[in-house]
């Protein structure tokens, strides 16, 4: 069974971004016959903030094997003063350099304004361009307005391009699982 890993980057609750990673995360799974596993900063945040180096404080160890394994990860986090959020960032810092080479990554941000939508772009994609990962083409940015509190999107071009999202993640991780068989 491949391993889908959706990271939901907000310390908020509720989280919009959370929702988004997880009908992201389901809707590959659905497609792919995966498992998936939720690592939700917001949850892991205590410890996370305690930890400093590898092995990590647990859960945050556990969610960190977790991204290092996974077959396909569902990167989502809402935009803080310009950029992915600061524990999202501390999460991925503890990764293991080498352990994302290749890994297909799913892009997704979320923000109260549309003149951050290219950090999913320039902030993003170049943080996973650092493990060598394969960041998928379509990277998505919703507006807080164009999502609806049960994660609801109203914007038929943005459900339209989590669509395409959803298609090149699932083409991923078929890719890559036919390539370990
Ligand atoms: C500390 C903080 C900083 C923020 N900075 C920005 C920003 O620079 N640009 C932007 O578009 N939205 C910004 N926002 C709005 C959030 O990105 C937006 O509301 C997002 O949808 C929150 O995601 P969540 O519901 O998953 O917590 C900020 C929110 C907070 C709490």
């Amino acid at each position: 069974m491949t391993s889908i890993v959706a990271i939901a980057g907000s310390l908020g609750k509720p989280s919009r971004t959370r929702l988004l990673v997880e009908d992201v995360a389901r809707r590959v799974a659905a497609r792919t016959s995966g498992a998936v596993t939720l690592v939700d900063v917001a949850e892991l945040a205590p410890e996370l903030g305690r930890s400093f180096s590898r092995p990590a404080a647990e859960p945050v160890e556990t969610a960190l094997a977790a991204i290092e394994k996974a077959d396909l990860i569902v990167a989502g986090s809402p935009i803080y003063k310009g950029s992915y959020s600061g524990f999202f960032k501390h999460l991925i810092d503890l990764v293991d350099y080498r352990a994302l080479t290749g890994a297909p990554v799913a892009l997704l941000a979320t923000g109260g304004s549309d003149r951050h939508a290219l950090a999913v772009e320039h902030q993003m994609r170049p943080l996973f361009a650092s493990f060598d990962a394969l960041t998928l083409g379509t990277a998505v940015f919703v507006v807080d307005r164009d999502i609806g509190a049960e994660g609801h999107v109203a914007d038929e071009r943005v459900r339209a391009r989590i669509e395409t999202l959803v298609r090149e993640a699932s083409s991923a991780v078929a890719v890559r699982s036919s390539a370990a068989a």
